[in-house]
């Protein structure tokens, strides 16, 4: 731009800028400068268009290019040190909506995140929770669930047993919270009628931890855990079971979920099956998980065994009903991609912050 053209008060204030501008500490300062320079009156700006006004007629256009030029820088540095001293302001401003500095929260496990979220997919249908100790008869364990005298499982070799108490045992699985729910519904009152009588009938969960001797390995430890599920009524029959275990298996899983039964045997099941469900990861399609199948072993169920009500003093003749025995592990592994089961164990802070949840 050519100054030379400016009277010499402006270009006086032209070479004063700079150093004024970059004076202004603040806001407030720098909008006494912008008036003093740009402003619609008594500034230098209305001063150069008295001046334009007032200049010979074939001196107007140079002379207006100049003071445009002039104005113009003013303007565009004016408001780059606005921007700059408004983020300035900004972050040396105290802000109390900030959340402060806090130690890391406290979170479930992620082993108890999953066996609440296996509870909830049942609460719609009314279960409600039953818990039993960990250190269990074997009446309760065995003999109450039809499992015969000889049966491998009661062996020393596959259950512990208590050195100082021989008929106390660590329950193997939680089927044993069957026989302590059964013998309490079915015990008769004082009014020669019993619970199951009253209520029409009974529905439960029992998670827990539940223990066998098993070596520690990457798909196996001597402790883990299970989530029994119980319902008794009349006329109860398969489709109960698979009705009830399909919706579950939707709620927990995704709406597309589907479920497959597979015969199989448990003493106190008849008939018993395994339950499988498209596998979560890649919706059937065959993945490592599911080994390429497109599905997943989930749990094992049946109709409740004639002879697990008549030990609780239940007619079999006018109740029936169904249960079922889920591995929480194994669907923890499962949906979390975990491979080595004693992950969900060792409590390594770096793992449960990766878990984050298993949702
Ligand atoms: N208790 C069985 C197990 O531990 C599972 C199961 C429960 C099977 C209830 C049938 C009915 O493998």
């Amino acid at each position: 731009m050519d100054v030379s053209l400016l009277p010499s008060e402006i270009a006086e204030a032209q070479s004063a800028f700079p150093a004024a501008l970059a004076a202004c500490a603040d806001l407030d300062a720098l909008n006494r400068l912008k008036g003093a320079y740009t402003g619609r009156e008594a500034s230098h700006a209305a001063r150069m268009m008295d001046l334009l006004k007032a200049a010979p007629k074939e001196q107007k256009r140079d002379l207006g290019a100049a003071i445009n030029a002039v104005k113009n820088a003013w303007d565009e540095a004016i408001k780059a040190r606005q921007l700059e001293l408004a983020a300035a302001k900004k972050a040396a401003t105290w802000d109390p909506t900030l959340t402060p500095p806090m130690p890391p929260k406290g979170a479930l496990h992620p082993l108890d995140r999953l066996m609440g979220r296996m509870t909830e997919a049942f609460r719609p249908l009314g279960y409600h929770i039953e818990e039993g100790p960990e250190i269990e008869t074997a009446a309760n364990n065995f003999d109450g669930l039809n499992i015969p005298e000889d049966h491998p499982a009661r062996g020393s070799s596959d259950t512990f047993y208590l050195a100082a108490h021989p008929e106390l045992l660590l329950r193997t699985h939680t089927s044993p919270v069957q026989v302590r729910v059964l013998a309490r519904y079915g015990a008769k009152g004082a009014d020669g009628v019993s619970l199951l009588e009253k209520k029409g009938g009974l529905r439960f969960l029992a998670p827990g931890r539940v223990y066998r001797k098993d070596e520690i390995d990457p798909t196996h430890s001597p402790m883990f855990h299970q989530i029994e599920g119980m319902l008794v009524g009349k006329g109860i029959g398969l489709h109960h079971l698979k009705g009830t275990l399909s919706y579950a298996m939707r709620a927990l899983f995704g709406p597309d979920t589907k479920a497959r039964f597979r015969p199989s045997y448990f003493p106190f099941v008849e008939p018993g099956c395994e339950m499988d469900v498209s596998c979560p990861l890649c919706a059937g399609k065959g993945c490592r998980v599911c080994k390429g199948s497109g599905w997943v072993e989930i749990l094992g169920a049946g109709l409740i065994h004639p002879a697990v009500l008549s030990h609780a003093g239940i007619d079999a003749k006018v109740w029936s009903g169904f249960a079922f025995g889920m591995g929480v592990e194994r669907t923890a592994m499962m949906v979390s991609q975990t491979p080595d089961l004693r992950l969900f164990f060792e409590n390594d802070q770096r793992f449960l912050a990766a878990m984050g949840g298993l949702d």
